[in-house]
């Protein structure tokens, strides 16, 4: 557990290369203030070099302890027998889970060192029903309506939300008519809720307000955010985060219909900054979604 000081804004401070939780932006990494970069690296590519390492350094939603509604969301479609598509399936953790639910599984990325420990996940006995796919989730003109159910998990995170709006439009139409993209998105709006209580815990703990700010942009690891346009930036991978008004925006302007969001719960532990001291306030969160084709 990562032990923070407010008589020392800058306590307990790990080194850059100590790792962290990219995926939903708990990095655990702090340091000075950088100015934000606007390029771009190629972000396949980006994500292909993270895949080594990607379980131990990225927030899961999958852990026993995480309050996900995407479980009860799977059980909830009535049809099970089609063919679901897992869109950014990373290393695949989801993979298991939705063979144990559906007939058939599309595990679509678009960075192939994800793809390639994807595959090494599934068993012999389950290959015939696996169809990976190493393409972008904008370009899925093969499969209009063909897919019954899309999930798609911290992985609508193009910083260019016109990539976002292709992908979106691209998975309405991969979509049969009523069939459903349910999936999570990093929250910008949790990284200002931990800033917030932060930023509380240093002024209880008696700093000044200048004080107390430092301590929280330093320990909310604001360096590797836009708050104003949800980015986040981590060695080399851009992903955008959401605000919670942005789904129906953004779903409804790519043909969605009926969409609704939810809450995914994290329990307060070691890949939150200050997990201890604030173990007593409602439990951080992402964005967890559900549309209609
Ligand atoms: C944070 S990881 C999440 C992986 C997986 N869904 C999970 O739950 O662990 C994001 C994944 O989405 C993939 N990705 C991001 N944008 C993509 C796009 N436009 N097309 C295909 N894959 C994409 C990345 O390569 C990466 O594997």
């Amino acid at each position: 557990m990562k032990r923070f000081d407010p008589a020392d804004p800058t306590s307990d401070r790990p080194a850059e290369d100590e790792g962290g939780h990219p995926g939903a932006g708990r990095t655990g990494v702090i340091g000075t203030v950088p100015k934000f970069s606007r390029k771009t690296p190629d972000q396949s590519r980006s994500w292909s070099r993270h895949a080594a390492r990607y379980d131990e350094t990225f927030l899961s939603p999958y852990g026993p302890a995480v309050r996900n509604p995407l479980w009860d969301a799977l059980d909830g479609v009535a049809d099970r027998s089609g063919t679901v598509a897992d869109l950014g399936c990373g290393t695949g953790p989801l993979l298991a889970p939705l063979l144990a639910r559906f007939g058939k599984v599309v595990a679509l990325d678009f960075a192939p060192g994800m793809l390639a420990r994807a595959r090494e996940r599934i068993g012999p006995e389950d290959l015939g029903r696996v169809t990976f796919l190493e393409r972008s989730m904008e370009d899925l003109d093969d499969l209009a309506g063909a897919i019954d159910v899309a999930v798609a998990v911290n992985s609508l995170v193009m910083p260019d939300v016109r990539r976002i709006h292709a992908a979106l439009t691209a998975v309405r139409r991969a979509l049969r008519p009523g069939g459903v993209f349910l999936g999570i998105a990093p929250s910008i709006d949790a990284i200002q809720y931990h800033t917030m209580l932060l930023y509380d815990h240093a002024l209880e703990s008696g700093l000044g307000p200048d004080e107390a700010e430092t301590f929280a942009t330093i320990h909310g690891e604001h360096r590797y955010y836009d708050f104003a346009f949800g980015r986040f930036q981590f060695r080399g991978l851009r992903q955008k985060f959401w605000q919670p008004f942005e789904f129906e925006h953004r779903f409804g302007k790519a043909g969605f219909r009926s969409v609704t969001i939810d809450r995914v719960f994290y329990p307060w532990d070691e890949n939150f900054v200050g997990a201890a001291e604030l173990a007593d306030r409602p439990p951080s969160w992402d964005w967890f979604f559900r549309a209609e084709a």
